[in-house]
Order: structure tokens, then sequence, then C-alpha cells
């Protein structure tokens, strides 16, 4: 999967993709991210990439030529996609359907906001992380490429993992534990200690859905519970 990334602080994504997961696939040549700094297009003796904006107020607005150069000199796969917190809120099913292509763009907006005529001539689409502003698409970014590579195919190391999470099952996971089994006085649950797995399956649905039911109410909207399901809920196994 190739991932090009248009930033006016490629520095800031550096030691991200390095580290981890994203290091470990970009090492394995799984995944290829290529960074571009639309500075290195500024034709101004200053290379500025910002400007005042027209009609007034407050900030600096990304300008159209750096990002269009960049761009261009790159050719990269599509869709190409701006982070704005404008844009619709990514959730894993956005996640999913971009692990699924060979490869998109991400272009990281800064300070006040970029020319409009990037949105309207240049990207395909703007995508937001969540409604709250940052100070530049580059977080975004990266929790964009994270999320989307750990579903592309040769990524995580055991692909049963992503298959069995949140959001993918609907339903938040069931809550883990490993050694000690007994910890300053608090116990693992005994069933999961109890080695038989039909009633440690059983146990684990219960508690995804008591959780989602109690913490996430929102994601079983518009979703009847089956009738199994309205008993496991009312069971009290431990
Ligand atoms: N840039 C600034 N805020 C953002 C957000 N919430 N999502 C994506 N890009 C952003």
């Amino acid at each position: 999967m190739r991932v090009d990334v248009f930033t006016i602080f490629p520095e800031y994504l550096t030691g991200a993709l390095d580290a981890s997961l994203l290091g470990r696939a970009r090492a394995a040549g799984v995944l290829d991210v290529r960074v571009h700094d639309p500075r290195r297009f500024a034709t101004d003796p200053h290379r500025s990439v910002d400007d005042t904006p027209y009609g007034g107020g407050a900030g600096m607005v990304l300008r159209p030529e750096p990002l269009f150069a960049a761009v261009e000199a790159a050719d990269p796969p599509r869709p190409l996609i701006l982070l704005s917190p404008a844009g619709p809120r990514l959730d894993q099913a956005r996640v999913r359907a971009l692990a699924d292509t060979p490869g998109f763009s991400l272009l990281c907006g800064r300070y006040e906001g970029v020319d409009e005529r990037v949105v309207e001539h240049l990207c395909d689409e703007e995508l937001s992380i969540g409604d709250y502003v940052l100070a530049g698409g580059e977080a975004a970014a990266l929790v964009v490429i994270e999320a989307v590579s750990r579903l592309a195919p040769g990524v995580l190391g055991n692909e049963s993992s992503a298959e069995h999470e949140s959001f993918t099952t609907g339903l938040l996971e069931e809550p883990q534990y490993t050694r000690p089994a007994e910890f300053r006085g608090w116990a693992v649950p005994a069933v999961l200690r109890s080695g038989d797995h039909a009633r440690i399956a059983r146990w684990g649905r219960a508690q995804a859905l008591r959780r989602t039911v109690q913490r996430r109410p929102d994601l079983l909207a518009g979703r009847t519970l089956a009738p199994d399901e309205v008993a496991l809920l009312e069971e009290t196994d431990d």
C-alpha cells in the first residue's frame, strides 16, 4: 500500500512513521509512505507557503501554488484527501474502505486554512478525525495512516486480531487480562482460567454486549438485539 503525505512539517511525521507497527510495516515493504514538503516548491525568495487571507481576518492561509506544484510533481495515488475539521468524520468503515485500496494521499492543512482552490480543484475529498480543532492536519494524517495500515494485508501479525475488535464487530471489546492471576488482591475472572473455551467465548460476548449497552448505546442504535443476545445480557457468569 502506498500513502503519500503533503506537509510543510515533514519532521512531524518522521518518528511516528519509524516506530512500532508502522516502522515494521515500512521496513518489511508492505507499506510505502512518501512524505512531500510543499515548501520545496515555493518560488519566492522566502520560500513562503502561506499568506494573509483576502478580505482580512486572523491567521494565515496556505497558498495554492506550492501545494499544486508538490502534488503535480509527485503524481500521488488518489484519492487525495485534505485533512480538515470541515470534512466528514473518520470511522472504522471509512478506514476499512481505505485499507481495501492500493493507496491514497493525504494533504495536511495548517494555520487558519488552505486556499479554497486547493479544496475544490486539487483534493478529491476532505476528512476530519473528530469534532475538535488541531493546529494542523499532521496528527490527523498519522491517525489515518495508523488506523488504515494495521488493516492492510500483511501488516498485523495476527490477522484475526483486527477482525474481532471493536467497530468491526459493532461492539466494544470484552476486558482483557494477563498474568498474574491475582494482583494486589484483584483476581482475573475465574471463567477465564477455567479452560472451558465455549464458556469463555460466551462470557466474552456477554461482556462485549454489556459494555456496549452501558458505554456506547449509540453503536447499537438501529440494531435490534437478537434473542440470544438478550439472554446473554441477563447472564451473570463471572
Ligand atoms: N485539522 C485540524 N483539525 C482537524 C481535525 N479535527 N481533523 C482533521 N484535520 C484537522
